[in-house]
């Protein structure tokens, strides 16, 4: 088959790899249909993630077909239509017993295009796939679904849960990419009196509108005074960084009410300075997270029902042979107005429909 290899810092290609077959009894290969990339993986291309050893085949979200399950795997079968998670889980640790299952100590939690081979490829091994998998309603379209594989989860888990987003709220979300933007659109699940959204780019800002932000602001120009001006002087109730820069870090952390929220998505390379001098005073709450994915088939769900615009957040849609040609316009987003990058397609083939309320 073929996948898309990393060879290194900034190299990587769309080469002829071994088929993948079941090692474990609970395993399962996948026929990937549709699969997106991540911020990630240009990170891990950048070499900012440096566990990732060159050969491994990336990609860590994906929609397609059963096509082999081990002896041990129970709920998912061949012929079976699935989403494969970005996070896996071995289900028996500690952490999973508890849903936290990017923390898995049993072999699980990001693995995928990062420690084993992912779902940039033809075909997929998926371990635990019980677990780590989730089979479609068919009301749910590929295209929508891939978005819950990651950044869905993501945006809601650690955004929006962990921010105790609460009707009424205040929710300032710096950074609006498709983590940020995926924040907007969860936020408001929960009827917050408004959502602000700072960012650099217009293009972005447009984005955040779109999805029923009610006010937008440039980053560069004091998000800050425009939260002040909306909330009295006071500050957001949450504060969401889906950035991951200090910069941004520090900016939720001046943007926040005494008594509210920082939920920290972004991921970090450089340290961040924590100003405990100005916010011992302040009874705020800051959080970090890793997402879990446990939240994923409550967000299928919803997208079943109609309750999430997944759709409108595909800019691009590739043929997956065409993997190259597809990073390049999602790693140059500013010129390319790119914000999620779809690869594959609905194939014609045989599904086995799995009945739902929504599928009429
Ligand atoms: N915690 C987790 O489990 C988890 C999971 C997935 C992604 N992430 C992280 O979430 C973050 C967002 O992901 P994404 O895919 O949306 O990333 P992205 O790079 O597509 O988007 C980031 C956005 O931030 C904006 N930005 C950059 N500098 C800024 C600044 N100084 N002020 C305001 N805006 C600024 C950019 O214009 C862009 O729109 C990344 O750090 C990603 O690695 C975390
Ligand atoms: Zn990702
Ligand atoms: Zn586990």
């Amino acid at each position: 088959m073929k996948g898309y290899v990393f060879h290194g810092p900034g190299q990587a290609a769309w080469e002829e790899v071994p088929d993948p077959g079941v090692r474990e009894p609970t395993d399962a290969v996948v026929r990937v249909d549709t699969v997106t990339i991540c911020g990630t993986d240009l990170h891990i291309l950048g070499g900012d993630v440096p566990e990732v050893r060159p050969g491994t085949v990336l990609g860590h979200e994906a929609v397609g077909e059963v096509v082999e399950a081990g002896p041990e795997a129970r709920t998912v079968r061949p012929g079976e239509r699935v989403l494969v998670s970005c996070v896996t889980a071995c289900g028996r640790c500690r952490y999973c017993r508890e849903g936290v299952y990017g923390q898995c100590l049993g072999g699980g939690g990001w693995i995928l295009g990062h420690l084993i081979d992912g779902t940039q490829a033809q075909y997929v091994r998926v371990p635990f796939a019980d677990l780590s998998l989730h089979p479609l309603p068919a009301a749910v379209t590929d295209t929508e679904a891939v978005l819950l594989a990651d950044i869905f989860p993501t945006a809601y888990e650690v955004g929006v849960l962990n921010g105790r987003v609460r009707p009424g709220d205040t929710v300032v979300v710096v950074g609006a990419g498709p983590v940020g933007l995926a924040v907007v659109a969860t936020a408001r699940l929960f009827a917050p009196e408004r959502v602000i959204v700072a960012d650099l780019s217009p293009a972005r800002l447009e984005a955040a509108r779109k999805l029923g932000a009610e006010a937008v602001a440039d980053a560069r120009e004091d998000p800050g005074q425009l939260v002040a001006d909306l909330t009295g002087g006071l500050g957001a109730d949450v504060a969401v960084e889906a950035v991951g820069v200090p910069e941004t870090f520090e900016m939720c952390t001046r943007m926040v009410r005494p008594g509210g929220h920082v939920a920290n998505v972004g991921v970090h390379g450089r340290p961040a300075t924590l100003h405990l001098e100005e916010l011992w005073i302040k009874d705020v709450t800051i959080t970090t997270g890793l997402v879990d994915t446990s939240s994923t088939p409550t967000l299928l769900r919803m997208t079943a029902a109609g309750r999430l615009p997944a759709a409108q957040f595909v800019t691009h849609t590739f043929p997956l042979d065409r993997m190259e040609e597809a990073y390049d316009v999602f790693a140059h987003a500013a010129e390319t107005g790119a914000l999620k990058v779809v690869l594959g397609g609905p194939p014609p083939r045989e599904v086995v429909p799995v009945p739902t309320a929504a599928a009429d």
